[in-house]
């Protein structure tokens, strides 16, 4: 979604400045062109050399100097911007932007621009409370602007509170959120992801390779292209995206609960987590000591969630993934059929750059047409892209 995308980026006057780095950097990395503009009071926290340096274009700092108006033009800025960011933005600017006032390169740029702007406001707690910052972010996102909501915690002004600019990362993410389209506003959609952990006796238990990656991923991209995700996850070490229900689960049971229960609204389900097949028959209500010899302990079957969906499918979409270490087409067919799936992402784990760990996958599609569509390696975002544009063209 950032690939090849005209991003400028308007860094005011804050202490979060320095930050700007860090968002530069991360844009850079997913092939976003950055063009950064910054006010003069930004200029005070960190150098116009070390921004350029890092998106690799030249930065502008004002809109009546001669030699950048001729290389650059404001409305040119404007015009081939394909987003604006902010970040940070200060109650200052903030205020400016609200009452239209254009009296700096970067005021100048968001009131030419048509494009989309994304605002992540940074400031000391009580001017984040402030009515009128208050009445201003609201107002502008009233006309359509996406707000980035500050972080609490330690401010560098020595308070604690709202007000701590969101993490880079969480901004990207918002910047890539705008541009993506809107066509999954009609789907309220459950995501399973990461392992499950089966419990042995209170400081054991039987788990599995999973990240949770691949399923964070379908259930970000479901959220940027406007569905309603309840995101039902084993334990990851992963930050659950903004705007989702999210429910923790641990075992295969307390996964299939989660699900059941949010099962009735739902129009798709997407099951990405490693469900455990199996659990200790019994769990030890305390440690089990070692003994002399080999220990053997016995597992009862899990219930497959998925089936169990599909014998009550209604006019739900399905959609499950094998991993498999062999034979992965007809092991994935046979998934598909036997589970009354819609579409299953068949994901040969033993493959360089596909897999748990990796932020890349290599996938085949097969969906209940009987289309079959391998794809090359690609990163998780951009399978679960291509797993919902599927599922659009099935559900027409
Ligand atoms: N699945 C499920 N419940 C289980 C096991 C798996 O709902 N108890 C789901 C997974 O989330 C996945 C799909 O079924 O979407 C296929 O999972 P996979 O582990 O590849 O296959 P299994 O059906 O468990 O078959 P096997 O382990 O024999 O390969």
């Amino acid at each position: 979604m950032l690939d090849g995308k005209q991003i400028v980026l308007g860094v005011s006057g804050g202490i979060a400045a320095y930050k700007a780095a860090e968002i530069v950097r991360l844009l850079v990395k997913a092939e976003a062109s950055v063009r950064v503009i910054m006010t003069k009071n930004a200029q005070e926290f960190i150098t116009p050399l070390t921004l350029q340096t890092l998106s690799g274009n030249p930065v502008s700092t004002d809109t009546f100097d001669l030699t950048q108006e001729s290389e650059i033009g404001h409305i040119r800025l404007a015009d081939t911007a394909d987003l604006v960011l902010l970040a940070p933005a200060t109650a200052n600017l903030l205020a400016k932007l609200a009452g239209g006032l254009a009296d700096d390169l970067l005021t100048t740029v968001l009131l030419a621009t048509t494009a989309p702007v994304v605002i992540a406001p940074a400031m000391n707690v009580h001017m984040y409370a402030h009515p009128l910052v208050q009445a201003n972010l609201q107002k502008l996102a009233g006309i359509g602007h996406h707000l980035v909501e500050p972080g609490a915690g330690e401010l560098a002004c020595g308070y604690e509170g709202q007000g701590r600019l969101a993490e880079p990362a969480e901004i990207v993410e918002a910047a890539r959120a705008a541009l993506t389209t809107k066509d999954l506003t009609d789907e309220r959609i459950i995501v399973t992801a990461g392992p499950n952990c089966e419990p042995i006796d209170p400081v054991r238990y039987i788990t599995n390779r999973s990240t949770g990656k691949m399923g964070y991923a379908m259930a970000r991209v479901a959220q940027q292209r406007g569905a309603q995700v309840s995101l039902v996850s084993g334990p990851t070490a992963l930050t659950p995206p903004r705007g989702v229900d999210f429910y923790s689960v641990r075992t295969a049971c307390e996964m299939q609960q989660a699900v059941l229960a949010a099962y009735p609204q739902a129009t798709m389900v997407v099951s990405a987590a490693a469900i455990a097949d199996y659990r200790p028959a019994t769990v030890a209500s305390h440690k089990i000591k070692k003994g002399a010899g080999g220990f053997v302990i016995e597992l009862d079957r899990n219930p497959d969630i998925l089936a169990g969906l599909g014998q009550q499918k209604g006019g739900r979409l399905l959609v499950g993934f094998a991993t498999e270490t062999q034979e992965l087409v007809p092991n994935a067919e046979r998934k598909l059929k036997s589970k009354n799936l819609d579409l299953i992402v068949a994901n040969d784990v033993t493959q360089e750059g596909a897999g748990f760990a990796s932020d890349t996958n290599i996938v085949t599609l097969l969906d209940r047409t009987g289309r079959v569509e391998p794809l090359s390696q690609m990163s998780k975002e951009a399978v679960a892209h291509a797993v919902y544009d599927r599922l659009l063209l099935l559900k027409r």
